[in-house]
């Protein structure tokens, strides 16, 4: 008796274009990385962690935004003071003193849930102040309607009250942001004399232009409740 099955011809062929697709979607599985994967060096714990929790993935992403806007805006910072717009500068100084703020109100909670902040510093492309200004405004404005909106939706989803709290005061302090850059965008010869005071909370970050809204900053654990810059 024959122990081999004959094969008619048709079949084999379709057996054998079977066989090819299923190597190259193989191959094709292989060679592209998850979308959610965070470049790190964590453990692979983290980095499960990191492809389980949306949020987690928002906050680095958001970190090394923080991370790279504080760097930026110093060297904004020294360009509107040489050019000489101090009361321009001054606005940089302190927007750079919040986005350090937001990076280590992200990490803290990026620590929280077991994993490690990851940023990666770009070098800035300094321009003009007013090119700058313009800059910041595009950067502030996708913050406060998009990036953040969409960030503090998902982690009310997942019932993440520290990230749903550390987002939602990087976005009310980015409003203001966009806010104050473009009253100096639009009226730029305006903020040369150097006599404008900022003051940023330091539990959140928002920044404002007179000592007194400085009673709706959020208590916090520093010693200062707000700092001035001028
Ligand atoms: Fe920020
Ligand atoms: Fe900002």
């Amino acid at each position: 008796m024959n122990r081999f099955f004959i094969i008619p011809k048709k079949t084999a062929v379709l057996l054998s274009l079977a066989t090819l697709g299923v190597i190259s979607l193989t191959s094709c599985a292989t060679t592209q990385p998850p979308s959610a994967e965070v470049k790190s060096s964590s453990s692979p714990a983290q980095q499960a962690s990191t492809t389980e929790s949306p949020t987690l993935k928002n906050l680095q992403t958001a970190y090394n935004g923080e991370s790279n806007a504080h760097v930026m805006y110093l060297a904004f910072a020294k360009k509107a003071d040489e050019e000489g717009y101090k009361d321009a500068a001054n606005l940089f100084q302190a927007a750079a003193r919040a986005e350090e703020i937001h990076r280590d109100n992200h990490a803290k909670v990026i620590r929280e849930m077991g994993a490690t902040p990851q940023n990666k510093l770009t070098t800035p492309e300094v321009k003009s102040t007013s090119e700058n200004l313009e800059t910041a405004i595009k950067g502030e404005s996708y913050e406060r309607d998009t990036m953040y909106p969409d960030f503090i939706k998902q982690a009310e989803a997942e019932g993440n009250k520290d990230a749903v709290q550390t987002l939602s005061y990087a976005q009310e302090a980015e409003a203001q942001h966009a806010q104050l850059y473009a009253q100096a965008k639009n009226n730029l010869d305006s903020w040369r004399k150097g006599t404008q005071s900022f003051y940023v909370c330091t539990a959140s970050g928002e920044t404002w232009t007179n000592q007194s809204d400085t009673a709706k900053c959020p208590a916090s654990n520093s010693s200062k409740q707000f700092e001035k810059v001028n």
